[in-house]
């Protein structure tokens, strides 16, 4: 099968675990369920989900263990990734009104709402976590969820965003830039390739190669994702182009120019693959993060 076509079928079968964690409700939480299962159902790429079961897979999870325990964590992770959105979009941060080619849920619901999906998106995602740690003995599942938790938060994806706004607007250098990408963006998809190899009982060693291969994925995603805000088109991504200069942020682009950052996508890559390659196979996941690096949305 294709990849493009192995992607969708894989992506659709992400959203159909998601349905399962999407709150319904008629009664009086009905707008606080209404914003929540909106910011879930307007889409995504699903990639930090899908780059956490491929490398359950290339941790070999899938001969001892089954892959079912996996989804809880999965949609934790897509769940707090899109809560960081939400709030990534409001007013105070980048104050923007499209994102996933709709418009953005405080757009839609008031900011009030933006910021109690968000709340909630996050706190559900540790419900979903702690219902399967609490009914087994299994240890592997917190440890998946202490590498969900610790990279989501002040020295994670929480510090990134604080460090990005923070520097808005004034000098920064290579380093500056390197730390915020680091931790705004690389902390979660370094939580993805982690959490599915503690999923997979990994050992020390793999551990530390997972985490090298998602500080290079981190970086190479967030470059590209400035990249796309510069040259993208805003159909394809769903979202404003032009919001980092709008916002007065400086970017990888803006720094360095496209073509060293179109470079550092590919560098960066590399150095991902050649980690994982010392981990095993996994021919989609390499695929995978191949596109991730020449991605248009
Ligand atoms: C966008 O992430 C925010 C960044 C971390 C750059 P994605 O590009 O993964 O967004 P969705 O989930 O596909 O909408
Ligand atoms: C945000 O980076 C990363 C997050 C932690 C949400 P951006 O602000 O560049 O993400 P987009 O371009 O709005 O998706
Ligand atoms: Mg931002
Ligand atoms: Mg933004
Ligand atoms: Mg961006």
């Amino acid at each position: 099968m294709e990849f493009n076509q192995m992607l969708e079928e894989k992506v659709g079968h992400i959203n159909d675990i998601l349905l399962l964690y999407t709150p319904d409700e008629d009664g009086r939480f009905k707008k606080i369920c209404e914003a929540v299962s909106y910011s879930v159902k307007a889409g995504g790429k699903r990639l930090r989900p899908l780059l956490l079961q491929e490398i359950f897979r290339l941790c070999k999870g899938h001969d001892k263990y089954d892959e079912t325990d996996i989804h809880p964590f999965m949609s934790a992770l897509e769940l707090i990734h899109t809560y960081s959105l939400v709030h990534d979009d409001l007013p105070a941060m980048d104050n923007d009104l499209l994102r996933r080619g709709l418009p953005t849920t405080h757009a839609k619901f008031g900011e009030d709402f933006g910021i109690l999906a968000g709340d909630a998106l996050l706190n559900s995602a540790y419900e979903i976590m702690l219902d399967k740690i609490s009914t087994s003995c299994d240890m592997r599942f917190a440890r998946a969820a202490k590498v969900i938790a610790d990279n989501a938060g002040i020295f994670g994806m929480v510090g990134g965003q604080c460090l990005d706004v923070e520097l808005t607007g004034k000098e920064i250098n290579k380093d500056d830039i390197d730390f915020i990408f680091r931790y705004k963006t690389g902390a979660l998809l370094t939580a993805s390739l982690t959490a599915g190899g503690h999923l997979a009982g990994a050992d020390e060693k793999v551990l530390g190669l997972l985490g090298d291969a998602g500080n290079a994925i981190g970086l190479a995603f967030q470059i590209r994702d400035d990249i796309l805000d510069c040259i993208g088109s805003e159909e394809e991504i769903g979202k404003p182009v032009g919001s980092d200069e709008r916002n007065n942020k400086t970017t990888y682009v803006s720094l360095y120019g496209l073509e060293k950052a179109k470079e550092d996508v590919d560098k960066y890559t590399e150095s991902a693959k050649g980690s994982l390659k010392q981990i095993g196979e996994n021919p989609f996941l390499f695929e995978l993060i191949e596109y991730m690096a020449s991605r248009t949305k």
